[in-house]
């Protein structure tokens, strides 16, 4: 589903990785961790391909790095489902238009769009908030809404960064929950997290990214 195949990537004047290689299948749940600037955000903008490697290519599905053709991105992206820690919604729509406006941009049907929604709101406990606006929710309905908003295109894979980074333990919990059932259902996860906390209490597949700015990754299993 995923493979980093020999992967270099630097910014201008800024190298992250050396011959990274790794993989991820369908339906795993990966924590990916590694100090602050290491290349988390990076990694993730590789697979939605908001990056490209120096050398080396990321193949996400059916699209290959090295192939894509720039026409195909928003193809690829509309399958991969991205949260990040700072919610990143329309501050002047309410919850109900934030994900409507994923389903505008692609033409999709009136009907379909409100079907489509309610699904998404249900599986993140909100459809009683559809009308409010994000200001009116806490950081982890806004999180919820985040994540309706992810999977409203049934991703074959969700992107989190850092997606609990402002929220508390509790609800950091909730978070991880949610995303666990969606997982449990087949959408693969990639959650990059320096919250070490959370990461115990979860048994998922560990990725770590290594050694300063050449960049080695570990794979490693929890006991619990
Ligand atoms: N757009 C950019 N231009 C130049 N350097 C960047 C850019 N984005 C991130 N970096 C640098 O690349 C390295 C990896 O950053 P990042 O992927 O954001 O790390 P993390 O998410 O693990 O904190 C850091 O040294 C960071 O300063
Ligand atoms: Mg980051």
């Amino acid at each position: 589903m995923l493979i980093f195949n020999h992967v270099d990537f630097s910014y201008p004047n800024q190298p992250v990785f050396q011959d990274l290689n790794l993989q991820v299948e369908q339906g795993e749940f990966v924590f990916l961790i590694g100090k602050s600037g290491i290349g988390k955000s990076t990694l993730l903008k590789l697979i939605y391909m908001d990056c490209f490697p120096n050398s080396g290519y990321v193949q996400v599905g059916e699209f290959s790095s090295d192939s894509i053709k720039k026409k195909n991105i928003p193809f690829l992206r509309r399958k991969i489902g991205v949260i990040f820690q700072d919610f990143q919604l329309l501050n002047d729509r309410n919850v109900y238009d934030n994900l409507a406006f994923v389903l505008e941009v692609t033409g999709t049907p009136r009907k379909e769009i409100k079907r489509r929604i309610i699904h998404a709101l249900s599986e993140v406990g909100l459809t009683h908030k559809q009308t409010n606006m994000p200001e009116e929710l806490s950081g982890g309905e806004k999180q919820r809404v985040a994540i309706a908003r992810a999977i409203i295109n049934d991703p074959f894979l969700i992107l989190a960064d850092e997606p609990t980074g402002n929220l508390d333990p509790e609800t950091a919990d909730e978070i991880l929950s949610i995303l666990k059932k969606i997982n449990s259902r087949g959408t693969s996860v990639i959650f990059a997290t320096h919250n070490y906390e959370l990461i115990r209490a979860y048994n998922a597949k560990i990725l770590k990214l290594d050694n300063g700015k050449a960049v080695k990754v570990v794979l490693k299993k929890k006991e619990n």
